[in-house]
Formats: structure tokens, sequence, C-alpha cells
């Protein structure tokens, strides 16, 4: 029999449903049949994976009511967001969406990848007063403008391998 798992996406603007069309490709390539997740269902599937965007620093709206629809799963989440994956604020990130899903269920792990934001986001935000909380400074230009590159094809890359190594069973060998 081959092993199932279902797979919940939501994205606005693409940059989360490329990195889970790649999620598909690799659970297609070992073997896994996938379901498509339903809005307000608990999937059957023992495996869920979660492909969000990052809205206040946690899951999307959607992708939150998903969650919270499902009990008892073991669930892989992978997002995209504004900052760099490596930073402290994707800690936090990582930490909001792990407490979320394991109010009722297993978390296996959260991947993080940058997302491009609309460029007319960025002008905005640098255009705010220095004292507002989404003012951009230096950095924060440096680091929205490396996002419109993302996800790249290694972001892809990268996410195709965390799935593979956080496989619920032995297929991941
Ligand atoms: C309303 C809104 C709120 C957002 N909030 C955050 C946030 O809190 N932190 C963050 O890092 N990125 C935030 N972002 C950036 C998105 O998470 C990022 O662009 C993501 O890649 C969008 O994914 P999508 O193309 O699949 O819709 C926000 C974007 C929007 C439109």
């Amino acid at each position: 029999m081959r092993p199932t798992a279902t797979l919940w996406v939501s994205s606005i603007t693409g940059n989360t449903a490329k990195i889970a069309e790649g999620v598909r490709a690799v659970l297609d390539e070992l073997g896994w049949d996938v379901h498509d997740a339903q809005l307000g269902q608990c999937p059957a599937d023992d495996f869920v994976i979660v492909c969000f965007w990052c809205r206040k620093s946690s899951l999307d709206p959607k992708s939150m009511r998903f969650v919270e629809s499902c009990s008892g799963r073991k669930v892989l989440a992978l997002g995209t967001f504004a900052g760099f994956p490596q930073g402290k604020y994707a800690d936090l990130v990582r930490n909001n969406v792990t407490t979320l899903i394991e109010q009722g269920n297993e978390c296996l792990g959260v991947y993080l990848c940058q997302g491009k934001v609309r460029k007319e986001r960025i002008e905005e935000r640098v255009a705010l007063p220095e004292s507002h909380p989404h003012h951009l400074d230096k950095w924060g230009i440096l680091r929205l403008t490396e996002g419109q590159k993302h996800p790249n094809d290694t972001d892809v890359l990268y996410a195709q391998a965390f799935v593979r190594d956080y496989l619920p069973s032995p297929e991941n060998h």
C-alpha cells in the first residue's frame, strides 16, 4: 500500500504555491499518494503538509483555520515570508507556527523561505516615519530587495529535501 498524505496550500500571490508544487512533485517521486486538503475538514490521512504564507508572524488566516480543524495529525509546515530564514525573526515565526500546530497535533517541523512582496509595498514602507514599526531601514530594504528573487529553484530544492527528511516513515532513506 502506498503511503498517503494530505496537502494544504494557501497562497495569494503564488510564492507558496511554487513551494507546494515542489513538495507535491517530491512526494509523488517518493511513492506517496497526495490528497488535497479541504478547509474545515480534518484530513483522513495521518500525515499532513501545510503550505502557508506568513501573516502577523504566524500562519495566514486560512491556514490557521485549516490547522484548527486538524486533530491528532503529524503536521509538517512550509511557509514563505518576508524575512531571512536564517534570522532571529524566522525563529519567532517558526515558534509561533509550532505552537499553533501543537495545540491539537504533532508538529514535525517548520520550513521557511523568502517570498517576494509587492514592490509598491516596499516603497510605501520606506516612506513611513522612522518611528513606525513597519518603516524600512537600509537593512529592511536589502532584505525585501533580496526577497524579490524568491522563492527560487534552490528554495524549492531545500523544501523538497526538508520534506524528504521529515517524512514520518522509512521512505526517507
Ligand atoms: C497582508 C500581509 C501581511 C504580511 N505579513 C507578514 C509578516 O507578518 N511577516 C512576514 O515575514 N511577511 C509578511 N508578509 C509577506 C508574505 O508572507 C510573503 O510575501 C509571502 O511570500 C506571500 O505568499 P504568497 O505569494 O503565497 O501569497 C505579509 C504579506 C501580506 C500581503
